[in-house]
């Protein structure tokens, strides 16, 4: 192979998208609704794809690198206390579809005023644990944990799910990220 040939495929090689698990979406049956979150990275909307309500977070241009990792960890991981995630649409911008939740812990403690018995902020510390110990051991640090980023899996506050992933460190491919943890 000739020396043009090798920067090409490896060119090519790097700006492949390669998802394992992720579905990549084509269809433009999607709907943008109104915004129900989002930072200086992304906004987050509510939305319907193919006819169900979901939450669609759409990368701003900051943010397009943060989303491409948000996703790789994504396509990584499956729990029953992390969002699911049930897609991305990579054509048109890039859109990661979830399932929409009513609340953030956040809402549920400050806007809602919900007084949490102790039994039920227990049961929030196991699910949250056992999240981070899942992901822990696939090598990935969360790096943002805080209330914001933890979602009511129900209406009725019996499970939470971890979320956002937009400052996630996946150690298995951030070698300076994993020198520097080594160090410490
Ligand atoms: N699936 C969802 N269902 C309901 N609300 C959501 C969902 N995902 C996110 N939100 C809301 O949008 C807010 C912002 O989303 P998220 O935390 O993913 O982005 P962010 O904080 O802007 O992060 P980033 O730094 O990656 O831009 C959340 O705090 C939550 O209130
Ligand atoms: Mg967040």
């Amino acid at each position: 192979m000739n020396i043009i040939a090798k920067i090409y495929c490896s060119f090519k090689f790097h700006n492949a998208v390669i998802y394992k698990n992720l579905e990549i979406l084509n269809s433009d049956n999607y709907k943008l609704g109104d915004v129900i979150g989002g930072g200086s990275y992304s906004r987050v909307y509510e939305g319907e794809l193919d006819g169900k309500h979901v939450a669609i977070k759409m990368a701003l241009r900051e943010g397009r690198k943060s989303i491409h990792k948000e996703l790789q960890i994504y396509d990584k991981v499956s729990h029953p206390h992390i969002l699911p995630a049930l897609g991305v649409h990579l054509a048109v911008e890039n859109l990661l579809f979830m399932p929409l939740r009513k609340f953030s812990l956040a809402d549920f403690f400050i806007d809602y005023g919900a007084i949490i018995q102790n039994n039920k902020l227990l049961r929030y510390c196991i699910q949250i644990s056992s999240a981070l110990k899942y992901l822990h051991e696939k090598n990935i640090l969360h790096c943002d944990i805080k209330v914001d980023n933890i979602l009511m899996k129900d209406d009725d506050g019996e499970e939470v799910e971890i979320s956002d992933f937009g400052c996630a460190i996946d150690l298995a491919h951030d070698r300076e990220a994993r020198y520097n943890v080594l160090l410490r």
